[in-house]
């Protein structure tokens, strides 16, 4: 069963299978879709990677699987971050942040739950080192162009590892407008 964690402000629990609508909600970007532009003949969002961050929050299906973690915070308005820390990672060695993401009514100027966020991906990540018995980095990827992300990351003691190529996905929903070409590996030590 998973156990409620107090923080300064949100409370952290693991994910469940009754969070899945409260998932396919979630919004983290503003607008919250992409717009059609006729003349282009395409969608367009004016920050692509974090629509592809919400797409995959939104894909989310709790319980997580052995060798990960899904943790989620709530505050009084519901959910409000997502956190998801898995060891099953591609390539890279030791465990992988695949999405951070926070509601977008708590992104504001100077809120900087993103730092709660980190906080709590990190002690999980700590925790799951421990059964590994071994030092292990935490690897996040992050599109180059998600400045909060990086400033983020960055805040939270992560160092930039490298470029990943990864070919766009032929999969999924509107596959051709999502921006994953190239990603940045961001590292820390746990
Ligand atoms: C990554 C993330 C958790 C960082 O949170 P954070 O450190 O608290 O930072 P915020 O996003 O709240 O704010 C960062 C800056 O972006 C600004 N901002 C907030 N919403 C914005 C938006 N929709 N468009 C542009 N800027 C925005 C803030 O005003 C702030 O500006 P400042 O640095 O000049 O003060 C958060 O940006 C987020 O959830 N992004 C969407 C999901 C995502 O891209 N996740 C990473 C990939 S997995």
């Amino acid at each position: 069963m998973a156990e409620a964690a107090e923080s300064s402000t949100l409370t952290w629990r693991d994910a469940r299978r009754d969070d899945r609508g409260a998932l396919k909600a979630f919004v983290c970007t503003s607008p919250d879709r992409a717009t059609w532009i006729p003349i282009r003949r395409r969608r367009y969002h004016p920050r692509q990677w974090e629509l592809d961050a919400q797409a995959t929050v939104r894909s989310m299906k709790p319980p997580a699987q052995n060798g990960e973690r899904i943790r989620l915070a709530f505050d009084g308005d519901g959910l409000a971050a997502v956190v998801h820390v898995t060891s099953a990672s591609h390539g890279d060695f030791g465990l992988t942040i695949p999405i951070a993401a926070l509601a977008q009514r708590l992104r504001h100027g100077k809120s900087r739950y993103g730092d709660e966020l980190m906080d709590e991906a990190l002690r999980v990540a700590a925790e799951m080192r421990s059964r590994l018995n071994e030092s292990v980095g935490v690897f996040a990827r992050v599109h180059p162009k998600n400045l909060a992300s990086k400033r983020m990351l960055e805040r939270a003691g992560f160092s930039p590892a490298g470029l990943i190529h990864q070919d766009p996905p032929t999969t999924g929903p509107d596959p051709h407008h999502r921006c994953v070409e190239c990603v940045e590996s961001w590292v820390a030590d746990v």
